[in-house]
């Protein structure tokens, strides 16, 4: 008898256990939370996993149906607050504001959410560590090698490298770009850095101020753009000449190996088009991001990749074209900044390749005379071009130092 009981009470925990996880599986059915998420759909948007929200975007209640008045609770609408809240959510909604400006009608957009993510997540995390990153590898590289000195010593005789409107043009540039990364990174770090340490009041100030200098500031870079671009395009076109720079490293690594190079060297030249390229880029989202919603440029750029393959080439989906005027502005903003922390890595090598790196570097852009010797070891055939050079009377190229 006790042996049928104990039978029995297996089967009947066993048939409790199939019941309850039963009730497991309906109560994460969608059915059971009468067409709302799901405790699956919370868990996987908690663990950052994509929820595919289209039981929501297809539940929008009915559309454009007038209610009657003559069913109970009739005039209040056939159409539930929920589903109302959706139907903005998916920009469905027949509004009518009064500020008819091309982002007023969008109420509710919750790409936001991750932009905000992203923007305080892994732009600050990369963007930081790419220029702490820049800066130990400068540190190390200094502690290896040293200060680049000029082998054959100083020659005490100059010739002229730039020219006063050249350096005009590079320390406008170079001030307003110093200017912008400073006030840029204030801008995203100070957030989240700065607040805890100096309150929210002073820090108020703070960022009135940098964004001030930002937007005022960036035309100054701009146009330096435009002027550097114009006088040293000529000089900055690829030739065979940099191939034989590169493999030799540009003789940076080892002394006596200089290799040969013209008014600019390889390096200088990829640090050229960084600026001209990358400069470009950041001035076309600051733009964008100077006057919301007025240019938005990721749907147009993201059809022109699509139309030539390249998201296909690379196992992408096609990118979205269909942006929202905010979801112009949040890639705006996050693009600008990585190009920004791209640049400012760059920018942290030039300074110190054109400051302590390099022994009669900064001459060139401080006085504009650079000693011959220097110029003999890093631009040989621009040196020979230059002393070649018959001088005309009032034009003195090579001038002993004082
Ligand atoms: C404040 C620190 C800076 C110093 C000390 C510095 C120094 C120099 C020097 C000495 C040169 C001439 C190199 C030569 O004789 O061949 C130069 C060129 C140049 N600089 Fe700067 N610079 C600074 C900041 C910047 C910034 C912020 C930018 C751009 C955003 C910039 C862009 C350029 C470009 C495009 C060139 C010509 C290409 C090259 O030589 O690499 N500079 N700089």
């Amino acid at each position: 008898m006790s042996k049928i009981l104990s039978i029995l009470a297996i089967f009947l925990s066993l048939y409790s256990f199939g019941l309850s996880e039963n009730n497991q599986a309906n109560n994460n059915s969608r059915e059971s939370t009468g067409g709302a998420q799901t405790l699956e759909d919370i868990l996987k948007r908690q663990n950052g996993e994509i929820v595919d929200y289209d039981f929501r975007k297809n539940a929008l209640g009915p559309m454009g149906e007038n209610s009657s008045t003559t069913i109970p609770l009739g005039t209040l609408g056939l159409t539930s607050d929920a589903e109302i809240f959706r139907q903005l959510r998916y920009n469905e909604a027949n509004i009518n504001v009064s500020s008819k400006t091309a982002a007023s009608e969008i109420l509710v957009q919750d790409s936001g959410m991750s932009w905000l993510t992203m923007r305080e997540g892994p732009l600050l995390q990369y963007g930081g560590l790419a220029l702490i990153g820049m800066i130990a590898l400068l540190s190390f590289f200094y502690l290896v090698r040293g200060r680049i000195p000029v082998e054959e010593g100083l020659s005490g005789i100059t010739i002229e490298r730039f020219k006063p409107v050249e350096r005009f043009a590079h320390w406008l540039l170079a001030s307003s770009f110093i200017l912008l990364g400073l006030t840029g990174i204030l801008t995203l770090f100070g957030r989240t850095f700065l607040i805890p340490i100096i309150g929210h009041e002073t820090f108020s100030i703070i960022a009135i101020g940098s964004k001030w200098i930002h937007n005022n500031v960036s035309w100054a870079f701009m146009l330096s753009l435009v002027i550097i671009f114009v006088f040293w395009v000529v000089h900055n076109i690829p030739t065979k000449l940099d191939i034989k720079w590169i493999l030799k490293g540009g003789g940076i690594f080892s002394a006596h190996s200089h290799p040969s190079a013209r008014k600019f060297n390889a390096g200088q030249k990829l640090i050229f088009w960084v600026v001209i390229i990358l400069g470009t880029s950041v001035s076309a989202s600051g733009l964008s991001l100077l006057f919301p919603f007025e240019f938005p440029m990721f749907a147009a750029t993201f059809a022109k990749l699509n139309s030539i393959g390249i998201t296909g080439l690379l196992g992408m989906d096609p990118l979205p074209t269909n942006l929202l005027p905010h979801e112009e502005m949040q890639l705006s903003q996050i693009w600008h900044s990585i190009v920004a922390f791209i640049m400012m890595a760059v920018i942290i090598a030039h300074i110190y390749i054109g400051s302590v790196g390099m022994v009669g570097a900064y001459d060139a852009m401080g006085s504009g005379q650079v000693d011959v010797n220097w110029a003999k070891q890093h631009h040989d055939l621009w040196e020979e071009e230059v002393s070649n050079q018959k001088p005309s009377k009032d034009d003195k190229i090579i001038t002993p130092a004082e």
